[in-house]
């Protein structure tokens, strides 16, 4: 059984997608969901599936730093096997980075390492890339670093807004975080010092995940 808490800070469409996708799985439990804000609307969810929540929020603390330590004994007090960011919207020290190295998974909205930070659909069209996606990845002290899991690509339409993109790649997003997770649970993906390893082969380049028609639920 795998024991992962679920951190957010926001509307929570990715956190939904894992409680319907792994919430009956069997071998995965989700023993908590931290929000960084009180009023982070995505644990509706959590409450709604009677999984434990907690808030710490952000502004309560003058720093990374003293946020990082309290928002650890949080997630410590349920001693998760996996940490999972799903649209947490702060930095974290590298102290709490270094505590659940190689147990600290993120979602991007991006064909990572490019357009790490924020605005990445706007970033990706002013740009005039062809293609974009999300990355699923470890996470180590740099930003929007750390070794790359898995990835969805998808085209770029030339007639795209940015809200039209951002729809396209969260509705892969909700596909292709749960399916990282369950490789995780049921052993097929590991990462021993930052070293990842998939159906026993060390993963020498990210898993492409097939972009698919979206079969999951929106908010
Ligand atoms: C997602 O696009 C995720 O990749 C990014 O923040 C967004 C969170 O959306 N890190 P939600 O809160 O899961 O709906």
């Amino acid at each position: 059984m795998l024991s992962i808490v679920v951190l957010i800070s926001g509307r929570g469409s990715n956190l939904q997608a894992l409680i319907n996708a792994l919430g009956s799985a069997g071998n995965i439990q989700f023993s908590a969901v931290i929000a960084s804000r009180d009023d982070a609307a995505g644990l509706q969810y959590a409450q709604q599936a009677e999984i434990p929540t907690a808030t710490v929020s952000r502004r309560e603390f003058a720093d990374t730093d003293s946020f990082s330590t309290a928002l650890k004994q949080e997630i410590e007090q349920s001693q998760p096997a996996l940490v999972v960011l799903a649209g947490f919207m702060h930095i974290l020290s590298d102290e709490f980075v270094q505590h659940f190295a190689d147990r600290l998974i993120n979602i991007h909205p991006s064909l990572l390492p490019k357009f790490r930070g924020l605005n990445t659909h706007r970033r990706a069209i002013a740009e005039g890339v062809t293609e974009h996606g999300a990355s699923v990845h470890y996470v180590n002290e740099e930003l929007d670093g750390g070794p790359i899991i898995a990835q969805t690509i998808i085209d770029v339409r030339a007639t795209d807004s940015i809200d039209e993109l951002a729809a396209r790649v969260l509705a892969q997003e909700h596909l292709l975080y749960p399916t990282v997770i369950q490789w995780i649970a049921d052993g097929s993906l590991q990462c021993i010092d930052s070293k990842i390893t998939f159906r026993g082969e060390p993963l020498l380049k990210p898993i492409l995940f097939e972009s698919r028609p979206e079969t999951t639920e929106c908010v």
